[in-house]
């Protein structure tokens, strides 16, 4: 996945070629509806220019009802298609399918990260996936994964203490608001297999570029025996050892969005890399949970969000930073 706006190229969901040209038939209609205004206003402009027109010359002109009836009848004629068009590729977007024939999965979009989080498989597993962006890697790891032609409903939100973001698929041609405090929906259906990019749309602060998610579609067979899995992604080798469970809560949190932890680089902030040796646990401990209490020089309070998990995660996240040399 390349750190580009892509998408554009392909086509990845039903609904994208109607929107493709409901957006093509507004921009020519435009073109024509702004070309039939500028080009009469440049030539009546240089015909009537003061050196041209004699005083005496100028007629009072009234009406012309011809004229007029055209030139009300056309580009209303015009608007309305647009408007049809427009209307209608909206009502594709807007109407979500039957919730007994769709794949719900929800999505939670806060600074700076994406969760997503389906219902639970046949041995009782809920797949709860970060889709956090890797600078290091140039990408993330993981994202939504769906099967090729179902429907899949997105059941937005962030968390209260967060802001407004935007989940916004190029390749699909849909983009939701994600609010704080409300549950906003989109859905899909795509037929193409492949990776889509996500971008989170709605300006949210430091690392709103760096906001990336993805959409895997994948064959039925193939998404089926991941999600009866409890792999976190279908693409991760089920025979690779335990991650310790410090580093996990690291991933699933989304921390390695901000910070670096195996370099010195300053991502959204500082670097935690041998944080160990320059502070005691109650000081990490009081930086997760509440980070504005001392933020370290250089850096600004109101950025990092506060973390509200059980103590128990917190005291594995603080051995994962000590052990971070
Ligand atoms: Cu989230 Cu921009």
């Amino acid at each position: 996945m390349s750190n580009s706006l892509q998408g554009f190229d392909v086509r990845a969901a039903t609904f994208a070629a109607d929107v493709d040209h409901a957006f093509w038939l507004n921009f020519w209609i435009s073109i024509v509806l702004g070309l039939s205004v500028i080009i009469p206003m440049i030539y009546f402009a240089w015909k009537y220019r003061e050196s041209n027109v004699k005083d005496e010359e100028i007629e009072n002109v009234t009406h012309n009802t011809t004229l007029e009836i055209a030139w009300t009848l056309i580009p209303t004629a015009m608007l309305m298609v647009l408007f049809y068009y427009g209307y209608t590729s909206m009502q594709a977007l807007r109407t979500m399918p039957a919730v007994s024939e769709s794949i719900v999965v929800q999505v939670e979009g806060s600074k700076w990260k994406w969760k997503y989080e389906y219902p639970a498989n046949k041995a009782g597993h809920v797949h709860k996936i970060t889709s956090v962006y890797d600078k290091k890697l140039g990408g993330v790891q993981r994202g939504l994964y769906v099967p090729k032609g179902q429907n899949i409903i997105l059941e937005m939100t962030s968390p209260l203490n967060d802001v407004i973001h935007s989940y916004f698929v190029p390749a699909f041609r849909m983009k939701e608001d994600v609010v704080p405090g409300r549950i906003t929906k989109q859905w899909f259906n795509s037929n193409v297999v492949g990776e889509y990019v996500v971008e989170c749309a709605e300006y949210c602060g430091t690392a709103h570029s760096y906001m990336y998610s993805k959409v895997v579609v994948m064959e039925v067979e193939d998404y089926n025996k991941w999600f009866e899995s409890t792999a976190k992604s279908p693409f991760e080798d089920p025979d690779a050892a335990e991650i310790p469970k410090g580093q996990q809560l690291y991933e699933d949190n989304g921390c390695a969005g901000c910070h670096s932890i195996d370099t010195d680089a300053t991502l959204v902030g500082p670097s935690l890399k041998g944080i160990g040796a320059k502070h005691d646990a109650a000081y990490l401990k009081d930086a997760i949970v509440n980070p504005d209490k001392v933020v370290p020089e250089g850096f600004y309070p109101g950025v990092m969000p506060p973390f509200a998990l059980p103590d128990a995660d917190v005291d594995e996240l603080v051995k994962y930073m000590q052990s971070a040399k």
